[in-house]
């Protein structure tokens, strides 16, 4: 194992390097976005390059589609695609049912729309977003520009008569503006400490005008795999009911590791 890499890095590696391992022959692959999935997109890369694997992947944001373009990877639109085997990505939270927050990345709208277009959704951390009750990360909300401010006094109203530990929300920066996502749209995050009901959450903030999607992921993932920062990763599968765990073993690739931002 590089010795350069944080043990989270190391992390994120073998749970991504393990997930690859579900990727078939002739497969349509949704790619995440985030530095999870980035570790991902490069292991898919080194098996098309060295293995021959053939595979066309549908990115979940610009940089995902940039990165994969780079290593290597056939890039395909959704709509090409139509519908997708598998998806792989990243997570900001997932709970003991594999309920999920992401959008850290603020890539959460084109995630939710190509996981919920796969047969199967496997998650990839660290042992740190593993939560009992999901919500002490920041909830992302994408909303469209006109009337955001209208539309986050909206939620924050809203908040009042929910189980939930804070009722603020604030909107995303990039430096001195607003975070702008791809679908050219804002990102309100809402700080809740404490989800006390996921689903309800999800579809309360769908239903608001301006809302545009949420980053509560219920019922979308089907697999965890957690990597520890030893090498050791395990395989959580919500519908077989089975916890798997093994050690990923690897050699230094100075294509994996040279260069690898996100
Ligand atoms: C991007 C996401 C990411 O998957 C999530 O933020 C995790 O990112 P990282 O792997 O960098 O911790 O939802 O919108």
């Amino acid at each position: 194992m590089p010795s350069d890499l944080s043990p989270i890095d190391k992390a994120k590696f073998v749970a991504a390097k393990k997930a690859v391992e579900f990727v078939e022959d002739g497969m349509r692959v949704g790619l995440g976005t985030g530095s999870t999935a980035a570790w991902m997109v490069r292991c898919l890369g080194e098996l098309v390059r060295e293995e021959g694997l053939k595979i066309r992947g549908v990115p979940t944001s610009t940089r995902t589609a940039q990165l994969a373009r780079d290593v290597g990877i056939e890039v395909i639109s959704l709509d090409a695609a139509k519908w997708l085997d598998l998806t792989i990505d990243g997570a900001d939270e997932f709970d003991a049912d594999l309920n999920l927050i992401k959008g850290g990345g603020g890539a959460l709208l084109q995630e939710k729309i190509v996981a919920t277009a796969s047969d199967q959704m496997i998650v990839i951390s660290d042992v740190s977003k593993e939560v009992e009750t999901l919500g002490a990360f920041p909830l992302p909300v994408e909303v469209i520009p006109f009337g955001w401010q209208t539309t986050q006094a909206l939620i924050e109203e809203t908040l009042v008569s929910m189980d939930v530990m804070g009722r603020s929300a604030s909107l995303r920066m990039n430096g001195d503006s607003p975070f702008v996502t791809d679908e050219g749209n804002h990102i309100l995050d809402l700080h809740l400490k404490r989800i006390g009901d996921s689903r309800q959450m999800a579809m309360i903030l769908n239903q608001m005008p301006g809302v545009v999607e949420n980053g509560l992921f219920i019922d979308i993932c089907d697999r965890v795999v957690i990597g520890y920062g030893d090498g050791k990763v395990e395989v959580r599968d919500i519908n077989a009911g089975t916890i798997e765990e093994n050690m990923v073993d690897f050699v230094e690739n100075d294509n994996l590791f040279t260069d690898l931002t996100d």
